[in-house]
């Protein structure tokens, strides 16, 4: 059912009427990327609607929509003018009810409030591909059927039911969330015995690549989101504690068990992204942990010695 009316989009201009200014973009779930995105959009001049539960400040300029994608009747307030949707909500709890109630069952119930007709961006993970052993992966790579990653995929269903874009985002690191520089710094990181390539973007690129797909004539259902260097682990950790003046961290416990969880595998490409004419601001980690390690270089030099 759409709670905003009969069509429950905006009235098309009449014949001879002036162009209607376009209308709003929802972020539903706006959190660390979509209050980056919030702040991107604002400066280009759009007009945002953040929705989510708290009342956690937003940037300036971006109007708050107070709901809970858990609860439908508190969506039906939505104002009808949105013509652009992006899905950013992430689950309080990595469990399987979690990642289904936010992903699947929240998507849901917004859909049926706002309709088909928005744009629709949902931010989708590199999770859901299958490859573990450090192979290529583009868009068309084969994904798994199992755990979290099959309920990302009943996800992204609905949105390409509804003929919206799914990004498919690599780690997403950025201020405040530079758990891996903080892990050298501190001397909890481990070298893992074998190469783990991961796939990581920047906060601001994550957001950028979601405002282009918003933007973008006739996108394709699926893309994937990440920087141009999956450099494995053990580079990343050489490379900050190089940075550092440090030694790089201890190699793994010879079973392979370093008290972190067990990292992924696989070099994701976001060249399809790229010749959409999207660029990413930190091509690499390491413009992106710049910021991070000239705050861990002052807290260093800080340091009673
Ligand atoms: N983190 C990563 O490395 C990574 C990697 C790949 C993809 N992604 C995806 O990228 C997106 C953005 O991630 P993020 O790091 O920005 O997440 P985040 O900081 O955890 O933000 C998620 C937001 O979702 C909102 N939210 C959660 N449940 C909600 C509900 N029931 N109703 C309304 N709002 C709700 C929360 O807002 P309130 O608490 O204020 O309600 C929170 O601000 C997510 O979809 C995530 O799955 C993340």
């Amino acid at each position: 059912m759409n709670g905003r009316g009969s069509e429950g989009l905006p009235a098309a201009p009449g014949p001879g009427a002036a162009a209607q200014p376009p209308g709003r973009v929802l972020i539903a779930g706006c959190g660390y990327v979509g209050v980056a995105l919030a702040s991107q959009l604002v400066t280009s001049g759009e007009r945002v609607l953040a929705l989510r539960r708290g009342d956690a400040p937003l940037p300036e300029g971006v109007e708050r929509f107070t709901a809970d994608l858990g609860k439908p009747e508190t969506l039906l307030g939505l104002p009808s003018d949105i013509d652009r949707v992006v899905y950013a909500a992430a689950p309080d709890a990595s469990t399987t009810d979690g990642y289904r109630r936010t992903y699947v069952e929240g998507l849901r119930h917004l859909l049926a409030v706002v309709g088909t007709g928005p744009r629709l961006v949902f931010t989708s993970s590199t999770a859901v591909f299958a490859e573990d052993e450090g192979g290529v992966v583009d868009e068309e790579s084969p994904t798994a059927t199992s755990g979290h990653p099959a309920i990302l995929l009943e996800a992204e269903a609905l949105v390409r039911a509804a003929g919206g874009v799914c990004l498919r985002l690599g780690g997403i690191y950025g201020p405040g969330r530079d758990r891996m520089v903080r892990a050298v710094v501190s001397g909890t990181a481990r070298t893992p015995r074998a190469p783990r390539h991961g796939n990581r973007i920047h906060r601001d690129d994550a957001a950028s690549a979601a405002a282009h797909l918003l933007r973008l004539p006739a996108p394709d259902p699926v893309y994937i989101g990440v920087d141009l260097d999956g450099a494995d682990l053990a580079t990343l950790y050489a490379w900050v504690a190089g940075e550092l003046g440090r030694p790089p961290p201890p190699i793994e416990d010879e079973d392979g068990t370093s008290g972190a969880r067990p990292s992924p595998h696989k070099r994701c490409t976001s060249a399809k992204l790229r010749a959409s004419g999207w660029q990413p601001a930190y091509p690499t980690f390491r413009e992106g942990y710049a910021h991070a390690l000239q705050a861990a270089r002052r807290v260093a030099q800080e340091a009673p010695r």
